[in-house]
């Protein structure tokens, strides 16, 4: 039939083609090898340790100052070949110069590496990691990660610390605002997908940088969220929790791994062989390198581990930590400890090469001025597609949590509105605290995206938010005690009709070394909403934040709440046009929202104990004075339109691959995105399994009064597991299946796994 000589023929020349890629990537893979061995001949040993350091930039920190060291040692270090790459520099001039250096002044010209935190956006800023994940959409963060590529590599960067893919249960970390939240398969997917949009599909593009998946492993576990403490996790929450979304990483070929600050089992994880050695080089073949913290090397003094620098240096090399960020230590002692036979020459060579070889990916020999493009580094830092790319993401990562008798969307001849709330007006905080790259004060406000809308607004702060300095790297020091402003507010409120009261953190609130131990909204905000709330109950609560906060008062009384977070340079133009409906939100929470803090670590993938309850007796697995679950399950977010979901069939004949359909009606009368999604939970397993784990979801776009059915596949890959010996099994047996609209409201069946 010619249908099937079609098919057949475009199928034969989808193999050659394949083939010949395949070929091609082998031929370069061999060809740079090649050339990695040659250099790696010539170089002496102090050459080698030298591309295992990284210092600092010499115009801009962002650690805490290295304990040793000094601008003079490291210039020094820099023209002798002694430093394989750098961070903190930016800005093509700084770039060129400094390539300059190493390229003419040493010995082989090698050229250095510039490594970035580009962690949502470089210039042009887009939602805070946590809130993009919240859209659920992989193209989207894609998209955003690339444009994030293009304007740090117009800037001279070729390598982003970035994606961080730590799993995470407790909002009290700082950190949370920095990955995509509390579920692994979400995660790994998520992660991918950004280092598709950092990497791009071809490193002989000037766009194209390398990604860093950090931090490897365990960091989001730390104890209690107090950022850097003691992580100590079972062992199957290390393979099935923590480390899929690093695994998945290496499957997307990301080039590069940051090791991390906390320890596992007590060994910290710069010097932890099992995890560098034995998982991510052995078992999961990784062939990029690995980069330390910054200074994680001599931390390891303090944590009790090494006893002095030479020894972390020792420890740090062995276990397969390749690259040194800011520890001096490799830089200082890894020359005599080959020559005193603690570390194999084998373990350096391998180092160098895995460095090597990724500046001859990037093309850097060829070229080590390629990302030093003046007319670039013009032409593309806050691009307008770039803006509007970061107003898309920024719509999609808006999470309406409550919506009480549709008072949203406003309309836009809507009279009488007041705005309340100090972050209203700040240009700073929606821009997160991860922004080094770009500039201050540059996100469009809530008020001015609500006056670019033409909403018909009246603004009074109520309270400062904070009093204590707002300047990257500072403690924030909240306003606890002034209410000297209320009195205007409530004035305010009284008159108007609505009343939108943007509440939440200061950008510097959350992010790396920004812990709480409360999760209410900071200072007198609470007390605010209340007095506001006393005088006029229409309140759209509009919040922005770094982490999920415990408001539980707030769901119980005001209307409204949309979840704003910190959206980045399009802060404003989002939300207004959300609350205006001209932007229908599809987002739904990647993290379970508490009702207390004392709940945390709060998860919906929890197992379900030998004594769920409920029951009338005490002795079950419960609080005496709250429930169970949380103010808003992780998956939630509601839209302006309404879905119903029906028809749950299973197909459970074929075992390789499971079949679920489920039929979504869009039953209002504005079209809307769904975000669907399928949780199975295995009944008996030789390791027991949480009560719902998501494989699979599907954001759809579904016209009002449309029907649309979708069908999720579920093949050994969802229905397996690793045991506590980290092996991937499938074991046959029941399942539970849910597909819905959030981790706790679906469509509920069964099916057999032979
Ligand atoms: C410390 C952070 O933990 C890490 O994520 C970051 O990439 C480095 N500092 C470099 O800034």
């Amino acid at each position: 039939m010619k249908f099937q000589f079609v098919t057949k023929t475009k199928l034969l020349l989808l193999l050659l083609c394949t083939h010949l890629a395949l070929n091609i990537s082998a031929q370069t893979n061999n060809a740079i090898d090649t050339k990695v061995n040659t250099l790696l001949a010539k170089m002496t040993l102090e050459e080698k340790i030298g591309q295992m350091n990284q210092y600092n930039g010499f115009w801009e920190v962002t650690g805490p100052t290295p304990k040793e060291g000094n601008a003079k040692e490291k210039y020094d270090h820099l023209k002798k070949g002694m430093v394989g790459a750098v961070l903190n520099v930016k800005g093509v001039e700084n770039v060129r110069k400094l390539q300059e250096i190493v390229v003419n002044e040493t010995r082989l010209g090698i050229p250095l590496l510039f490594g970035f935190d580009v962690i949502h956006g470089h210039k042009t800023l887009f939602p805070i990691p946590l809130a993009s994940s919240c859209s659920w959409d992989l193209e989207a963060i894609e998209k955003s990660s690339r444009i994030a590529a293009i304007e740090a590599s117009a800037v001279g960067i070729n390598w982003t610390f970035a994606p961080m893919v730590d799993i995470t249960r407790d909002a009290r970390w700082g950190r949370v605002m920095e990955g995509a939240g509390e579920d692994p398969y979400l995660g790994s997917k998520i992660g991918a997908a950004q280092i598709k949009g950092f990497q791009g599909t071809d490193f002989s593009s000037n766009s194209s940088i390398i990604a860093c998946v950090k931090h490897f492993a365990g960091y989001g576990f730390a104890e209690a969220g107090r950022d850097y403490n003691t992580v100590d996790v079972g062992t199957s929450t290390l393979y099935n929790i923590i480390l899929p979304p690093f695994k998945a990483a290496v499957e997307a070929d990301v080039k590069t791994v940051m090791n991390s600050f906390n320890v596992l089992n007590g060994i910290p994880a710069t010097g932890n062989k099992f995890l560098q050695r034995d998982i991510l080089k052995g078992k999961w073949n990784f062939k990029g390198f690995v980069v330390s913290d910054w200074g994680s090397g001599y931390e390891m003094i303090d944590h009790g581990y090494a006893k002095n620098l030479k020894q972390a240096a020792e420890l740090a090399a062995n276990a397969g930590s390749d690259m040194d960020m800011e520890s001096y230590s490799y830089v200082r002692h890894l020359k005599e400890l080959v020559e005193a036979g603690k570390v194999d020459i084998a373990v350096i060579d391998d180092a160098v090469k895995r460095i090597l070889r990724i500046k001859y990916e990037l093309g850097l020999f060829d070229n080590p001025y390629k990302y030093c493009d003046a007319k670039r580094e013009k032409e593309l830092i806050y691009h307008a597609d770039h803006i509007a790319a970061s107003l898309d993401m920024a719509k999609k990562s808006i999470v309406l949590l409550k919506n009480e008798n549709n008072l949203l969307p406003l309309v836009k001849t809507q009279k009488n509105i007041a705005v309340i709330g100090a972050l209203a007006n700040d240009k700073n905080s929606p821009l997160g605290s991860w922004r080094i790259g770009s500039d201050d004060n540059t996100a469009i406000s809530v008020l001015e995206g609500l006056k670019n809308i033409g909403a018909n607004i009246t603004y009074a702060k109520g309270a400062e938010l904070i009093t204590a300095p707002t300047s990257f790297p500072e403690e924030v020091k909240v306003n606890e005690t002034d209410k000297s402003e209320f009195t205007a507010a409530i004035k305010l409120a009284k008159k108007s009709d609505v009343v939108i009261m943007v509440l939440g953190e200061h950008g510097f609130q959350s992010g790396e070394g920004r812990s709480r131990t409360k999760l209410d909204l900071p200072g007198v905000q609470q007390q605010l909403l209340e007095a506001i709330y006393k005088v006029n109950k229409n309140i759209v609560l509009v919040l922005m934040n770094g982490r999920p906060l415990a408001i539980t008062w707030a769901n119980e009384h005001i209307p409204v709440i949309v979840e704003a977070w910190q959206l980045g340079s399009q802060t404003g133009n989002a939300i207004a046009s959300t609350l205006f409906g001209d932007n229908n939100p599809s987002a739904k929470i990647t993290m379970s929202f508490p009702r207390s803090v004392g709940q945390v670590p709060i998860y919906y993938n929890h197992y379900n104990t030998g004594r769920p309850g409920p029951k009338s007796e005490v002795f079950w697995s419960h609080y005496g004075d709250e429930i169970n679950q949380p103010l808003y399950p992780f998956g939630y977010g509601l839209s302006y339109s309404k879905f119903e979901y029906s028809n749950l069939k299973i197909d459970d004949s074929n075992p390789q691959k499971v079949k679920i359909f489920v039929t979504i009606k869009n039953t209002s009368t504005i079209a809307g995105e769904e975000i669907a999604q399928l949780y199975i939970h295995q009944k008996i397993a030789s390791i027991v399994r949480p009560v719902k784990e998501l494989k699979g979801f599907s954001k759809v776009k579904i016209n009002a009064g449309e029907t649309k059915e979708l069908e999720f596949d579920l093949t050994d890959k969802e229905l397996g597991f690793y045991n506590n010996e980290g092996n991937f099994v499938v074991e046959a047996g029941a399942f539970d299946v849910m597909v819905g609209t959030s981790s706790e409201q679906g469509l509920v069946g069964v099916f057999n796994k032979k």
